[in-house]
């Protein structure tokens, strides 16, 4: 099967028979196993029961969430890894210690790097944050740390590569910034920069896209379906991308780990061709952690396995080589994501 046809839901196949209401609410038919209320931040994962578990979130960045997981032992069983070696590049995961929200020392920075190894992740580009809240975290600061980390990589022999990149703050001077070498692009070769939007709202970006094209950048904007303000704009995405920009999701976005909101705009973001990267975002190892397996399935399940592999291996690994990216086409999507689609017209 080609780029973009759905697979329904092969590898969740006691769930068959109610994709029309879209995945984010299966188990609710299967019986609840049980109900659990995660902190803030938390991944929802490892909810195992016999039949379904139901979670509801509390509030999660603002937005009240409902997510859902099937069959966990089945779905494990069935992972399509096993049939599909698949090579995670994480273009985006805050794995370095002590500058910024994410671990707070060696420890876990290496236990992240772990779990990514586990969940069949190959390549990690370390991106802490930087400008906005972040003045400190200069250049020669995350180089330092980013040394020592791939040191300590080696002595524990983990077998994980990190690339050295940042999570930068999108602000007007940020073209003149790049030229001046005083953030950091993803990779050697400075094609690219991961970019997120100053209080997870719009702002004019026609100018700044001129620009960044002038110098030969092209800008990924992180987690849009994160913010219910720029996931409804459409406008504002179609410009950004029409601009020469690019969009990553975050994987958890897609498990339910922000909630069915953002999972509903992830999807529709999805359906509508806008995404072209997906990324763990992770920031420690006990929450928002680098988890791949599950992302990818969901992926596998809306898509199809080569669809997936676009999003979570080979756009990200042309990021990281400075290649032109892959497109990757539209899918048809499910009962919310169009419910979502059909309140963000009427906003918009
Ligand atoms: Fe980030």
């Amino acid at each position: 099967m080609g780029l973009g046809q759905p697979k329904g839901n092969r590898f969740c196949p006691q769930a068959k028979g109610v994709n029309w209401l879209g995945n984010g609410f299966q188990a609710v038919f299967f019986g609840i196993g049980r109900t659990a209320r995660p902190h803030r931040g938390a991944d929802i994962d490892h909810h195992f029961a016999p039949f379904g578990v139901l979670v509801f979130h509390g509030f999660e960045n603002g937005q009240m969430g409902l997510a859902s997981r099937v069959g966990g032992f089945m779905e494990e069983e069935r992972s399509p890894l096993r049939l599909h070696n698949i090579e995670f590049v994480d273009i985006h995961c805050h794995i370095l210690p002590g500058l910024d929200d994410g671990p707070s020392h060696w420890q876990e920075s290496l236990r992240m790097a772990q779990i990514a190894v586990a969940e069949g992740v190959t390549t990690v580009v370390a991106t802490p944050h930087q400008l906005g809240n972040y003045p400190h975290n200069t250049v020669s600061r995350i180089r330092g740390r980013w040394e020592e980390f791939c040191s300590r990589l080696a002595s524990e022999g983990i077998p994980l590569r990190v690339e050295l990149g940042a999570d930068i703050r999108l602000e007007p001077e940020l073209p003149e910034k790049i030229a001046n070498g005083e953030v950091l692009p993803i990779g050697d070769h400075g094609r690219y920069v991961l970019v997120e939007l100053p209080s997870d709202s719009c702002c004019a970006v026609e100018n700044l896209l001129k620009k960044l094209r002038r110098i030969g950048v092209t800008p990924i904007l992180t987690h849009p379906e994160r913010s219910v303000v720029v996931a409804r704009n459409q406008k504002f995405l179609r410009q950004w991308v029409a601009g020469g920009g690019l969009i990553q999701i975050t994987g958890g976005s897609l498990t339910g780990s922000f909630g069915l909101v953002v999972q509903s705009a992830a999807e529709r973001l999805l359906g509508e061709g806008l995404v072209h990267l997906v990324a763990s975002d992770a920031h420690g190892a006990t929450r928002r952690r680098p988890l791949w397996r599950r992302v990818y399935e969901r992926l596998a399940e809306l898509g199809g396995p080569d669809w997936a592999d676009r999003l979570c291996r080979e756009n990200p690994a042309r990021v990281l080589a400075g290649q032109q990216v892959l497109e990757v086409p539209p899918i048809s999507i499910g009962f919310f994501p169009k419910l979502f689609a059909m309140f963000s017209r009427k906003a918009g």
